[in-house]
């Protein structure tokens, strides 16, 4: 009776699987991510414009680990071919790159009264490339190369950049929206407003945060809200393409079970401010955040809240304004209230001052060579299930996934940790029935990786920096992810 029920049950909720597949569902795609400014190198190359991390790494090198820059990086710009030819070693369905820095590439004015024939022709030659061999292109509005131009006028922090965005993707969307079909207006909004602007230890390089960062955070809703509703107006029709954006989550798990409370404020604080106003049912901020930012303003003497409010045409504008949900996971914090007069430290990713909410690790989530990052595998798939539970069900594309190591061909370590990851993602689609549709590997080959400089190596391809050429040598995990791909899972053994 009992076990005939459970047949019943697994029939209709279709988890009858069995556990010893590693299987993907027919279709699934796999790819691999990088950003213009972290690969493509010509920073002066033609007409293009100055962006924020050229102004950065340029005047304040002493905050770069290796006090290095992105002014060649990889060559991208010159060996994108290469990059094609690696990505067709490896099998890719998809590759995932931005165009932003064809922000300044390509608008090198930072607005639209002048293209670069340039930059058009480079990224026209990427998409044609990565098409001729059958990897379809998702391309990211904008991955934190603002035009420094838009910076002098207050970047993010000045209203009207939504608008300035919005013009942006209308010439994006025109000159490649034939060819691409998967696009990401903003790349990991958490980290490029609550870090810089809670440090001010990344580009722009400014400290406000009180003010900059919550500006910067209404401000790219908006801006990402108006370039979806662009794409539907203009673009849909013809193009009939996919539009998100994409959200680097930490999952914060209670420290013991009396801290779920908090754990989920945190979740509310880092995920919901930049989640809750697109994919949510009533749209806005969170109300538990909305009320914490209420009360800390007051107590900073403010008289109205640091979180400034949506009007309610905003909060249509915002809502709903995504084709699928784009997942960057890397790791995961435990988290409870802080002890009275315990110090807390916010950055890189640490404390959460506004919550008065400490940040610690499991001892068996292993450290990497990143201050950030702990092997937490099972988080990826919490935050699967935490997504569905708080915004419904919808398709999921994880556009960021890897760990970083010192360097070397041997890569045992990102082995394990794409393995273990990929069998998280499988149980949240298997067991938890959580649409996955797209797994990215971060990143193709060594890049720029911001203020670690390239002393942080997340590569399938190693690349040599001393080299002129900038020589790419597979890793022993390239190897392991074509087999992947080949295979549209994991082997039993494996
Ligand atoms: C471009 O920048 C490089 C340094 O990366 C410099 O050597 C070169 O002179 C610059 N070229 C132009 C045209 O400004
Ligand atoms: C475009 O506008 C910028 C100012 O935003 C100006 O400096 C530049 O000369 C203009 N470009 C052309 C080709 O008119
Ligand atoms: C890099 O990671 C390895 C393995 O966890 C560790 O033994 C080593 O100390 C780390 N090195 C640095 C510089 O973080
Ligand atoms: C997942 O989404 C894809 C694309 O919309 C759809 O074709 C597929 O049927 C969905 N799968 C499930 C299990 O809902
Ligand atoms: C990197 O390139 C430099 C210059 O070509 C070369 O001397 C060096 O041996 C290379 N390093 C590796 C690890 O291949």
């Amino acid at each position: 009776m009992a076990w005939s029920y459970i047949v019943l049950l697994s029939a209709l909720l279709g988890v009858s699987w069995c556990a010893e597949d590693w299987t993907f569902p027919p279709g699934f795609k796999f790819g691999a991510a990088s950003a213009s400014y972290q690969v493509e190198g010509g920073w002066n190359a033609s007409d293009k414009g100055e962006s924020i991390w050229d102004r950065f790494t340029h005047t304040r090198p002493q905050n770069i680990a290796d006090g290095s820059n992105g002014d060649v990086a990889c060559d991208s710009y010159n060996l994108w071919q290469t990059d094609i030819d690696n990505m067709k070693a490896l099998g890719l369905h998809f590759y995932r790159f931005s165009i932003s820095s064809f922000w300044p590439r390509l608008l090198p004015s930072g607005f639209p009264n002048y293209t670069s024939e340039d930059g058009k022709r480079y990224y026209n030659d990427l998409i044609d490339g990565l098409l001729k061999e059958g990897i379809e292109p998702m391309v990211t509005l904008y991955h934190w190369d603002l035009p420094q131009t838009l910076q002098d006028l207050g970047g993010w922090t000045n209203p009207l950049i939504a608008d300035w965005f919005a013009d942006y993707a209308r010439v994006a969307y025109s000159l490649f929206g034939d060819r691409v079909k998967l696009w990401l207006t903003i790349n990991e909004p958490l980290i490029m407003c609550d870090y810089p602007f809670n440090s001010g230890l990344l580009a722009p390089g400014i400290f406000s945060p009180d003010h900059g960062t919550y500006l910067c955070n209404r401000h790219v809703l908006l801006a990402h809200a108006k370039a979806y509703r662009l794409y539907d107006e203009e673009f849909r029709d013809q193009c009939n393409g996919e539009v998100s954006i994409a959200n680097h989550l930490l999952w914060y798990e209670a420290w013991t079970e009396d801290d779920e409370e908090i754990a989920e404020l945190a979740r509310q604080n880092m995920g919901g401010r930049y989640s809750h106003a697109i994919y949510s049912e009533e749209g806005g901020w969170p109300s538990s955040i909305e009320k914490v930012m209420e009360e800390n303003s007051k107590k900073k003497g403010y008289c109205k809240s640091l979180l400034p409010a949506f009007t309610s045409d905003e909060i249509e504008l915002i809502k709903g304004t995504y084709d699928y949900y784009a997942l960057n996971y890397y790791t995961s914090r435990l988290v409870r209230p802080a002890k009275e007069g315990e110090e807390l430290t916010v950055y890189p990713i640490g404390d959460i001052p506004d919550l008065k909410a400490k940040t610690g690790t499991r001892p068996e989530w292993t450290a990497t060579n990143s201050s950030f990052i702990y092997v937490a595998p099972e988080g990826i798939r919490k935050q699967l299930v935490w997504l569905k539970k708080t915004y419904g069900d919808m398709k999921v594309a994880i556009t960021e996934n890897g760990a970083p190591d010192l360097g070397g061909l041997n890569d045992q370590g990102r082995i394990d940790y794409y393995r273990e990851h990929l069998k998280q993602v499988l149980l949240a689609i298997k067991e938890d029935g959580i649409n996955v549709t797209h797994y990215t590997a971060w990143t193709l080959m060594d890049n720029f990786e911001w203020a670690e400089g390239y002393s942080s190596k997340f590569g399938l391809y190693e690349v040599n920096f001393t080299d002129p050429l900038r020589t790419r040598t597979p890793r022993d995990s390239a190897a392991y992810y074509a087999n992947i791909i080949k295979n549209n899972g994991l082997k039993a053994d494996s």
